[in-house]
C-alpha cells in the first residue's frame, strides 16, 4: 500500500546548480514553505563539463540558503531515488520554466516513478521574472563580463568573476 503522507515531509531539489541562480533560489525557498525539510542535492555528474567543482557549488548554495533554516545542501553520486531512500525523502521538487522544460521533466518524473512508486515529483512554475533564466545563460553573460547582478546572488557573481579571471590566466582564449 502506497503511503502518500509522510511526516516529517522531506523534499529533495536535485540539480547541477552550476552555479545556483535566483531561479533556483525561487524554487528552493518556495519549497521550504511547503515541506518540513528541503535538501538541495547537487549531482556529482562526471559526464557533464562543469564550471564549478561540486564542492564549490555546495559552498555557494550553503551561503545563499543560509537564511532558510529548514534547507540543507548536500551532493550525491547515485540514482536520485537511491539517494532519496538514504535520506528518507519522498518528494522531488523541480522548477518548470517553459514548455521546453516539460518533455525532459516528464521523462525524468516517469522514470523515477517507475523505479520507485512511493516517490512523487512535484513541479513548481518558475516565477515570471526567472522564466528565461538558466545557469548556462548566466555563464555566457559572465564569461564576457556582462551584468549578472539581477540573475544571481552577490556571492555567486563574485565566484563567477574569480573563476573566469583564473581561467583567463591559464588560457587567454577562455
Ligand atoms: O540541473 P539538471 O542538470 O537539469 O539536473 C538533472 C538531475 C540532477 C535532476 C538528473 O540528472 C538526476 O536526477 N540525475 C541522477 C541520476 C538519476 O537518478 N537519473 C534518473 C534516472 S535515468
Amino acid at each position: 500500500m502506497k503511503k502518500i503522507k509522510h511526516e516529517p515531509s522531506v523534499a529533495v531539489c536535485p540539480g547541477s546548480f552550476d552555479p545556483v541562480t535566483y531561479g533556483h533560489l525561487d524554487i528552493v525557498s518556495r519549497a521550504a514553505e511547503v515541506f518540513d525539510k528541503v535538501i538541495v542535492a547537487v549531482l556529482n555528474n562526471t559526464s557533464k563539463q562543469a564550471l564549478f567543482s561540486v564542492g564549490e557549488r555546495v559552498e555557494l548554495l550553503r551561503e545563499v540558503t543560509r537564511h532558510l533554516p529548514n534547507v540543507e545542501v548536500d551532493s550525491f553520486d547515485d540514482l536520485l531515488i537511491n539517494y532519496m531512500k538514504d535520506k528518507k525523502a519522498h518528494v522531488i521538487v523541480k522548477g518548470l520554466r517553459a514548455v521546453s522544460d516539460f518533455e525532459y521533466e516528464l521523462q525524468m518524473a516517469s522514470v523515477n516513478r517507475k523505479l520507485d512508486e512511493e516517490i512523487e515529483t512535484f513541479f513548481m512554475m518558475s516565477s515570471n521574472q526567472y522564466s528565461y533564466l538558466s545557469s548556462s545563460v548566466v555563464k555566457q553573460i559572465a564569461r564576457f563580463k556582462g551584468p549578472v547582478n539581477d540573475l544571481v546572488p552577490e556571492a555567486v557573481e563574485k565566484a563567477l568573476d574569480a573563476k573566469f579571471a583564473a581561467l583567463q590566466k591559464i588560457s587567454p582564449l577562455v
